[in-house]
């Protein structure tokens, strides 16, 4: 019997999407799953008449693959992936491949990589993302794990992944143990804050200058023909305009409370522990979870005062323009944080990092998906060791022109109380780090006096540190100095 190039187990809708993508591009696979029935109902439904191969045991799949033998468990996140890798171990032999395309979270990829190698295989976690139709026709893909392990899936990974311009793929090697698992939670970190900042915008556009869905589409519409080109924007622009049967916008009908899955909060809580600040996409986190309190938003509106309903007077087209570049500008500092973010972690857990790689990767196939993508590969492109996105010459030359606009949208929604956490958390973000001198002398200082924590002088070098006897009272006995 021929072998198969790759093996799949797990048949749900993503690991039959993948199986149906590997087998368009050329590839032989055998498929697997726990409920062995829906082996049989796929290669008769879906795989049938395909180069596909459906096992009844694991013995059977494991025998049917070419080896180095590559085995993609696409199954549930969390101990179902830990389930498979024991069964696997003893039926695999040194050199062979087990794969995670699941949503798992790095350090349990790290953990893994660790202890199949530990028994002569290798592991790769890789983050796969563009959902049902991604995993179908080209996703984006960011594998790391076993390096040796890369050369023997980089023509199927790369075959099946999604492309752009000039046929690039958007997946490459991303680095060890949790590397790949670790870049695609950032990339799900980023969703969120891009979500979070169009729905603050479609916000301000209801609330302050009252437009209707159908205004709101066309101006989304408009805003996806330039620099703001992307998935989410495109699929915003579809939502505003979708009727149900009855004539209704389908949009005004969903209630107003948001899901989420957790990985926006571990996105979040990685930043905490590397003390980088995460700002816009910590606050997109908290936004759903206030959107999330429903009745006691509700109890709170009969309550609570603010301004009375906003009546926009002045000019809608700038002030729309204002808007388009309040976005685009807080865009930036959200990647330029998350980027961060991943330098931090490659430093801590000694990645080589790609970071234009990483761009391209999120080019296309993805939910984040963007031109604007592009613009971030150039920048690393340009200078691989840039300290931050936000001082790349275009992006700063962007910001630059877009920060005007983007205080008059903020102050407006504010002095009429329509909350826009993400747009002002990136303004502060951008507001903070351009300033030279922050009041963190006053902070210091009062760490000195009430706890004798001690600090540095603008006179002296950096590393000596200082205390005063601020009352008068206190002994001249210094707290341990830390770092939190
Ligand atoms: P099932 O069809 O037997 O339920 C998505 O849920 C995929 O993960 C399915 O293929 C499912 O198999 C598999 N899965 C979920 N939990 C599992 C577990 N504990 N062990 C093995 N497979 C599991």
């Amino acid at each position: 019997m021929e072998k198969s190039d790759i093996g799949l187990i797990g048949l749900a809708v993503m690991g039959e999407n993948l199986v149906l993508n590997m087998e368009s591009k050329g590839f032989r696979v055998s498929v697997y799953n726990r409920t062995v029935e829906k082996v049989d109902k796929f290669v008769q439904g879906r795989g049938k008449d395909k180069n596909i191969f459906g096992a009844r045991s694991l013995e059977e799949f494991v025998s049917s693959l070419k080896s180095p033998r590559k085995v993609f468990l696409m199954v549930k996140a969390g101990q179902a992936v830990d389930d498979f890798i024991e069964k696997l171990i003893p039926v695999l032999d040194p050199g062979d491949v087990i794969i995670d395309g699941g949503n798992t979270h790095f350090p349990d990829t790290a953990r893994r990589t660790a202890y199949v190698e530990s028994k002569g295989l290798l592991y790769i976690g890789t983050g796969v993302s563009g959902g049902e139709e991604g995993a179908l026709k080209g996703p984006s893909m960011m594998p790391g794990g076993s390096p040796a392990a890369w050369p023997l899936v980089k023509p199927i990974f790369q075959g099946i992944c999604a492309k752009v311009e000039n046929g690039q793929p958007c997946c490459d090697w991303v680095g060890e143990g949790g590397a790949g698992h670790f870049v695609k939670m950032v990339h799900n970190g980023i969703e969120y804050g891009d979500i979070q900042l169009i729905c603050e915008c479609y916000h301000i556009m209801k609330e302050l200058l009252g437009m209707s869905n159908e205004e709101m589409h066309e101006t989304f519409a408009e805003w996806n023909k330039g620099d703001l080109d992307s998935y989410l924007v495109e699929i915003t622009r579809d939502i505003l305009a979708k009727k149900d049967e009855d004539g209704n916008y389908v949009l005004d009908y969903i209630l107003d409370t948001a899901g989420q899955k957790g990985t926006g909060k571990w996105t979040a809580i990685s930043a905490l522990d590397a003390g980088v600040p995460l700002t816009l996409i910590g606050e997109s986190v908290f936004a759903r979870c206030l959107s999330a309190q429903k009745e006691e938003r509700v109890a709170a509106s009969k309550i609570l005062q603010g301004p009375a309903p906003a009546k926009f007077t002045g000019d809608r087209k700038a002030f729309l323009e204002d808007l388009r570049k309040a976005l685009f500008a807080a865009k930036v500092v959200s990647y330029a944080q998350g980027y961060a973010l991943m330098k931090a972690a490659a430093k801590e857990y000694g990645w080589n990092l790609n970071y234009g790689g990483i761009a391209l990767m999120w080019r296309g196939g993805c939910i984040i998906r963007s031109v604007f993508l592009g613009k971030i590969k150039e920048a690393f492109d340009n200078n691989p060791e840039i300290a931050n996105i936000l001082l790349d010459p275009y992006f700063s030359g962007k910001l630059a022109e877009a920060q005007s606009g983007w205080r008059n949208v903020l102050a407006q929604a504010i002095v009429n109380g329509v909350p826009a956490p993400c747009l002002s958390a990136a303004l502060e973000y951008y507001d903070g780090y351009r300033c030279e001198r922050l009041p963190a002398n006053l902070l210091q200082a009062q760490r000195d006096f009430f706890g004798a924590h001690t600090y540095e002088r603008t006179d002296m070098p950096r590393g000596q540190f200082f205390h005063t006897n601020w009352t008068g009272h206190g002994g001249d006995t210094v707290a341990g100095t830390y770092i939190a």
